[in-house]
């Protein structure tokens, strides 16, 4: 896929097959987020792959899940759910605006690397930042900022014009097919 066709592609997803995401793939996502902006290049993400079974299950117990649709996207652990995660962490000290936004911006480039490699994933704000902070056994000095869920889709959601900028809220047709309003470039914009 061209960027053009990644751009409008990419779409959070919530069920997963069951194959592992390499290592090699998974490092690929990292090498997409080290090259991400950041407020004055101060780069201070730090990135924890999450890819054992194990660990990845406990953390997996830890997230939130589509909650307009609860609780038919809702993953299970072993079924449908991710089976990897990158958590982006930053030293408390160093935490700020500029540094949330430099996690949206790296988050953006995995996820949009992740679809150019044929992978599924979701941006998981939702979870318990204590338990996962005790799981991934940081030091006291770090948090974690975000989750992003990593696997090979087995959902292909749709994203559709807005019709009512009033009602956006994604949600499941007849043939459990999610769809993802968005705002049109004329509901957005002003053009001076
Ligand atoms: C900051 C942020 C946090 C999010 N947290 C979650 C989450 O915890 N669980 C979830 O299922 N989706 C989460 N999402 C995904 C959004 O629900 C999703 O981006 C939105 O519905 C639009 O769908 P799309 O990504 O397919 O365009 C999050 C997205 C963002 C930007």
């Amino acid at each position: 896929m061209d960027f053009l066709q990644v751009v409008f592609a990419r779409r959070s997803i919530r069920r997963y097959t069951q194959q592992d995401v390499s290592p090699e793939d998974l490092r690929q996502l990292i090498e997409f987020a080290r090259v991400a902006p950041s407020g004055s290049n101060s780069q201070k993400l730090r990135f924890t792959v999450i890819r054992t079974p194990e660990l990845a299950e406990k953390i997996f117990a830890l997230t939130g899940w589509a909650g307009h649709v609860k609780p038919r996207r809702t993953p299970v652990w072993g079924k449908d759910a991710p089976r990897s995660f990158i958590a982006l962490t930053v030293k408390k000290a160093l935490s700020s605006p500029t540094v949330q936004a430099d996690a949206g911006a790296a988050v953006e480039n995995i996820m949009l690397g992740a679809a150019a490699l044929g992978l599924g994933s979701c941006w998981i704000g939702s979870f318990d930042k204590e338990r996962t902070h005790e799981l991934l056994e940081l030091d006291p000095e770090t948090e974690v900022l975000y989750l992003v869920a990593l696997g090979y889709p087995a959902e292909e959601p749709v994203w559709e014009d807005a019709s009512d900028p009033e009602h956006v809220k994604y949600y499941l047709d007849d043939n459990d097919l999610l769809h993802v309003p968005k705002l049109t470039a004329d509901d957005l914009t002003i053009w001076k």
